[in-house]
């Protein structure tokens, strides 16, 4: 059994070794996940992979609680970290309230926000209260009905510039790490690089120092869209699919159950 991560390993593992984060909603797919994987993030994306809504936004802290304390169940032996859902943590005291409850209801290991500088002070609350922080900068998903859609970021000196600021306050106000999400190769490099905590990419490159995906897109079970940074290892939709209509045609031709599935 691999030695579960606490912060400080995973601020060690910086220029030693990648990390390897994947999102899981429930205890089922949690204990498949475990054995290979560093850190497990409960996203927020379940609300469009699992709930099968449009967006995260809807998401609510609830919903977050439930499915943490599932993957938690399922993976004793992780290192978990809970996305707080969109206006969950828009003022200091909002955001340790609700944070406070994640880690009082579940046994999550840290929290998830998104935002760079904009959220520094919120960051430095919640660090001081005992709630280690993932930050989360670059594309930001709950912010895709503000900016009219899902944006790559780093494409100007300005985009650059502001990712490194952004980078740089969610460290000095002390998280132990942070996502970097659809930001060009070569910025999110000398983002990561700016920085002394590690920096998890997903759809930023290979010079970052680690990777995350969403266990349904890497899985191929996510039908919906496959953005251009997931790399599916499994093609899971058609192998359930298949899975499902054998078991279909058994059932229809009475050839499921046979002696060996009956009492
Ligand atoms: O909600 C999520 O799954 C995430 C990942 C895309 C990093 O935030």
């Amino acid at each position: 059994m691999n030695k579960k991560m606490t912060i400080t390993s995973i601020k060690k593992a910086k220029g030693l070794k990648p990390l390897v984060m994947i999102t899981a909603y429930d205890a089922l797919f949690a204990k498949l996940l475990e054995p290979s994987i560093d850190m497990i993030l409960v996203g927020d994306s379940l609300n469009m992979s699992f709930a099968g809504k449009v967006d995260t936004l809807s998401a609510t802290l609830d919903q977050m609680i439930y499915h943490t304390n599932a993957v938690c169940q399922g993976a004793k032996n992780s290192f978990v970290v809970c996305d707080m859902p969109f206006g969950t943590y828009t003022t200091k005291k909002q955001a340790l309230n609700n944070a406070m409850r994640i880690f009082q209801e579940t046994n999550a290991d840290s929290v998830k926000i998104e935002g760079g500088s904009d959220k520094a002070e919120i960051i430095e609350h919640l660090v001081s209260n005992g709630i280690a922080v993932c930050g989360h900068i670059g594309l930001l998903p709950q912010s895709v009905r503000g900016e009219g859609g899902y944006k790559i970021k780093g494409k100007t000196q300005e985009e650059k510039e502001s990712l490194v600021e952004d980078a740089k306050a969610v460290e000095t106000s002390g998280a132990f790490c942070m996502v970097i999400e659809g930001v060009k190769a070569d910025v999110a490099k000398e983002v990561a690089q700016s920085v002394q905590v590690p920096v998890i990419g997903i759809g930023a490159g290979k010079d970052v120092d680690g990777q995350v995906l969403v266990f349904s897109d890497m899985l191929g079970l996510f039908e919906d869209f496959t953005p251009k940074f997931v790399k599916k290892y499994i093609d899971g939709a058609s192998l359930v699919k298949d899975a499902l209509s054998s078991y279909a045609q058994e059932v229809r031709t009475k050839k499921f159950p046979k002696e060996e599935h009956t009492y």
